[in-house]
């Protein structure tokens, strides 16, 4: 559907023209005065300027030539504004469309392209963090609307597990059990398929040799070279690599669940490890990559350059590939096999420099076509509520899952307290209000940006929350059904002044999104639903609904409710949490 800007932007430059002058003068915009008009244009200020006239002079001409059906007002001021309300007639009209158009008539701006979203960005064999939440948050928040605009997606958690951490894990494993066939160079027959360890063991295994590698060199070196050898391919040492990705996963799988964040795909680093021996070849072949101080690298840096942007490294002197390698033999497969659009990568902005290198090594190589586009969303880091980094009272890194807990023990005492539900429904009702703290409290920040976490704030049920936005959503569901069935009721025009605030705040859903998207900004969607929440609570505070006993009025109120609701219901869905039915 045309978006009501460019609808009215695009009468007003038929009036310019019918009025003779140059229809390009006739750009409309929101109106910086709310208290007087809804939009305006200002053409006739710059158009003065061409045909030597008075501004409202031209102002006044063109007005003439408007559809007064259109607008509830039209009005030339001085010195040559146009100032505009639009009709009732006009927002019914449009509404009705938004209402029976598939996806409220968003422009699927994304039909036949493909994207790909990197994030997650978890590694295998260690708990998740809390830094690893914002890129769980924001990168599925925008996958899911790129979807909605019409892209094909592929979300990706490109798992780390072809690090240092699982040659730790090995090294710390053949001390504790060194009789284990898997470290027995020798052996040829098959490994067991029970794994040597648990999941608690793994997170008991990780913590504990990371602690040593620091302490002790000689088993940091033994580290780097199982790390190593598991890369060349080392039989026993795959085997025990196996074992901990299928004991890893499904608990990340697990976490990620919890948080309603879902990847299409689980690759991993590992599994671009295939494409780098021919790609660095190639690479070396044409002249891309070259030796310096032993090792390989891809110098990158132009000319205009205003910081020094150091070469990408390929392997190192000790002839490991690194981070970099992995990323690069990644954008092959992924242009091998999906050939997208573009690569969204969602990771902490301490990172962009890494990304820089990648991005101008694939583009300048030819690994990445120059169409594809690639694009690094570097989010800020959350604090804690006084502003510093979040650490736990020992000082160590919070695991995601006991933020989770707080999170949802928090939430659950008010489920409870309040008695919203009860018995079996609790739960539920919990874990979707916590949902919501959770990501509305982030994603309302600008991605960038950072944020202290307030569990507390963003739990609330007041002010600009996730519970908030849950709330009048379920409010409206409930008058909805007190109602009865009002799916098939059309959009009327406005009952009050403060229906008309909310039709307009519900055109504005196309735009809002639109610049969402571009800007890689869930934020925006946030204060979009703020804005619309705030309409509707407005309104059905001030108008009688179930009491109004004009039915036709009734039936028409109902019906913009229905719609508010279906808007809002479709937003939270994009930033990744839905509403329970009580609240
Ligand atoms: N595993 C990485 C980390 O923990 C993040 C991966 C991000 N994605 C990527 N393609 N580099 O920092």
């Amino acid at each position: 559907m045309e978006k009501i800007l460019d609808i009215i932007t695009e009468k007003m430059q038929r009036a310019f023209a019918d009025a003779g002058y140059d229809a390009s003068f006739g750009r409309v915009t929101v109106s910086n005065r709310p208290d007087l008009c809804e939009y305006q244009c200002n053409g006739a200020l710059s158009a003065a300027k061409q045909y030597h006239c008075a501004p409202i002079q031209i102002a006044k001409a063109v007005v003439e030539k408007l559809d007064a059906n259109d607008y509830s007002l039209v009005e030339a001021v001085m010195p040559g504004f146009i100032n505009l309300k639009l009709s009732g007639l006009f927002l019914q009209n449009y509404l009705e469309q938004m209402r029976t158009a598939p996806d409220f008539g968003v422009e699927k701006l994304g039909a036949g392209k493909t994207i790909v979203v990197d994030y997650g960005g978890a590694n295998v064999a260690k708990p998740l963090h809390i830094g690893h939440l914002r890129p769980a948050i924001i990168g599925e928040a925008l996958k899911r609307l790129y979807a909605f605009f019409g892209y094909n997606t592929i979300g990706d958690v490109h798992l780390g597990d072809w690090g240092l951490q699982m040659g730790l894990i090995i090294t710390e494993l053949q001390e504790r059990q060194p009789e284990l066939p898997y470290f027995d160079p020798d052996y040829t027959g098959d490994y067991p398929a029970e794994p040597p360890f648990t999941l608690s063991d793994l997170e008991e295994i990780y913590p504990a040799a990371s602690a040593k590698k620091k302490v002790d060199q000689d088993f940091a070196a033994r580290a780097h070279t199982a790390t190593f050898e598991l890369q060349l391919g080392r039989r026993g040492y795959r085997a025990i690599w196996q074992h901990i990705m299928n004991i890893s996963i499904p608990d990340l799988r697990r976490i990620y669940d919890s948080l309603d964040v879902h990847f299409e795909k689980w690759l991993g680093e590992s599994d671009a490890d295939p494409y780098i021996p021919a790609m660095i070849q190639d690479l070396k072949d044409r002249g891309f990559a070259v030796e310096s101080e032993g090792a390989l690298v891809f110098p990158v840096a132009e000319a205009t350059d205003k910081k020094e942007v150091p070469p990408c490294i390929l392997v190192k002197s000790d002839g490991a590939a690194i981070y970099a390698t992995t990323d690069l033999a990644t954008m092959v497969q992924r242009m091998q096999d999906w050939n997208p659009d573009k690569i969204l990568y969602v990771t902490d902005k301490r990172q962009a420099l890494h990304f820089e290198q990648i991005f101008r090594a694939a583009h300048r190589s030819g690994i990445v076509k120059p169409e594809t586009e690639l694009e690094h969303l570097g989010h800020g880091t959350m604090n804690g509520k006084d502003g510093k980094p979040f650490k736990t009272r020992d000082g160590g890194v919070l695991r995601l899952e006991t933020l989770i807990a707080d999170m949802t023990a928090f939430v659950r005492a008010k489920v409870v307290e309040n008695r919203i539900v009860a018995g079996s429904e609790i739960d539920d009702t919990t874990a979707k209000i916590a949902l919501a703290a959770l990501k509305y409290g982030d994603l309302s920040n600008q991605p960038t940006k950072d944020y202290n976490f307030d569990l507390e704030r963003f739990a609330a049920f007041e002010g600009n929350t996730g519970p908030y936005i849950l709330y009048t959503i379920v409010r409206i569901k409930s008058i909805l059904a007190k109602y009865g069935p009002w799916e098939q009721l059309p959009i009327q025009e406005p009952s009050n002044a403060l229906a008309k605030d909310l039709m307009i705040a519900i055109t504005k859903f196309d735009p809002a999104l639109e610049s969402a998207l571009k800007s890689s900004a869930p934020n925006l969607i946030c204060a979009y639903i703020y804005d619309l929440a705030g309409c509707v609570n407005k309104f059905y505070h001030d108008t009688p609904i179930l009491k109004e006993e004009d039915e036709n009025l009734k039936a028409g109120n109902i019906a913009l409710l229905g719609l508010a609701k279906n808007i809002l219901e479709t937003s939270i869905h994009l930033l990744g949490f839905s509403a329970p039915e009580k609240m």
